[in-house]
């Protein structure tokens, strides 16, 4: 059978998923890494590895790998394969896709896209609200994306940024972001500022440029909410009143059912949801809010990769001759 393969990148793991045409799991993989150290060229490289190693399994598995789609924390050109900005990878103008078609196997067809645009798809073909025709997935990860599907279709734009939720300008006096402007949405709800919360002596984010969150910071941030640390506590409040201000700028926006809470928003979701739902209750016009829920994605840290795999499969799907 065919095998579809989708490789996410992410400021410090890559996460591997492969299918084959009906969505059965052939390999799943999350492999630390660190992008933000050595620049592109060693990204490009650490992507290439990973991509022949999971078409290595897939032909022991017996499967045929017909594509791979790579999901990037930025904003891409999908007809070029290039990466305008990925602001927390600090990658500028990368040809991403024709570099990887020069280092891997001739006709294997390579597509780059945004995270959370492909994490959408993923959501809206697998996830807790798939069937549901209008709904905004928001990544939480080191950086802030939005994938918006409006009327059963992602919506992309002009150039194919649509969905940049992460750099919504919601505070002129706030910090600055990795995309070298200030007080964007990201530097509210980012993962850096939930960390902030219980690490105050640790300034992250504040240069732009490359951004990373130690893992153990993390670890930390869980430890003491779980044990009821009132610090801990208000500051995920805080995050989570800030979600439901950026939520309602969706809601007004594009009306959606569901807001759909990925990565670290999904983990975080039994304290963020309850500081987020009235905010959004109060800020939403016309209590168009109460028609639009906050739910928890279930589909963990593989969302992108997920949907990415799944791009591969409605291409083969829609076009047989094409493989
Ligand atoms: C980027 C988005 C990306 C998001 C999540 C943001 O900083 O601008 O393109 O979807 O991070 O990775
Ligand atoms: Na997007
Ligand atoms: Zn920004």
């Amino acid at each position: 059978g065919v095998g579809a393969l989708g490789v996410a990148i992410n400021v410090d793991y890559i996460g591997v998923h492969a299918t084959d045409l009906a969505g059965r799991v052939l390999v799943e993989r999350r492999i630390a890494f660190d992008a933000t150290a050595g620049g592109p060229d060693r990204c490009v490289a650490a992507l290439t590895e990973v991509i022949l190693e999971a078409l290595r399994d897939l032909e022991r598995r017996g499967a045929v790998p017909v594509g791979v789609t790579v999901a990037v924390p930025g904003l891409v050109d999908v007809a070029h394969g290039a990466v305008v900005l990925a602001p927390n990878l600090d990658w500028h103008d990368l040809p991403l896709g024709p570099r990887l078609v020069a280092a891997l196997p001739a006709g294997l067809r390579v597509v780059v896209d945004n995270d959370a645009n492909l994490a959408a798809l993923a959501e809206h073909t697998y996830g807790v609200a798939a069937g549901t025709r209008d709904l905004v997935y928001l990544t939480g990860e080191v950086g802030v994306g939005g994938g918006v599907i409006s009327d059963g279709r992602l919506l992309r734009g002009t150039d194919g940024f649509s969905g940049e939720v992460g750099h919504l300008p919601v505070d002129p006096a706030g910090r600055r972001c990795g995309c070298g402007r200030t007080g964007c949405w990201e530097t509210k709800v980012g993962l850096a500022e939930l960390v902030r919360a219980v690490t105050p002596d640790r300034a992250y984010g504040l240069e732009s440029g490359p951004l990373r969150v130690p893992e153990e910071r993390v670890a930390e941030l869980h430890r003491r909410l779980a044990a009821g640390d009132p610090v801990a506590l208000d500051a995920v409040a805080e995050v989570g009143r800030w979600l439901g201000l950026g939520g309602a700028i969706l809601v007004n926006l594009v009306n959606p059912r569901v807001l759909v809470l990925g990565g670290y928003f999904a983990t975080l979701a039994e304290w963020l949801i309850p500081a987020a739902r009235p905010e959004l209750d109060r800020l939403a016009v016309a209590g168009r809010a109460a028609h639009c829920r906050f739910v928890a994605s279930d589909l963990g840290f593989t969302a992108a990769a997920r949907g990415a795999a799944g791009v591969v499969v409605d291409r083969v799907i829609a076009d047989p001759t094409s493989v």
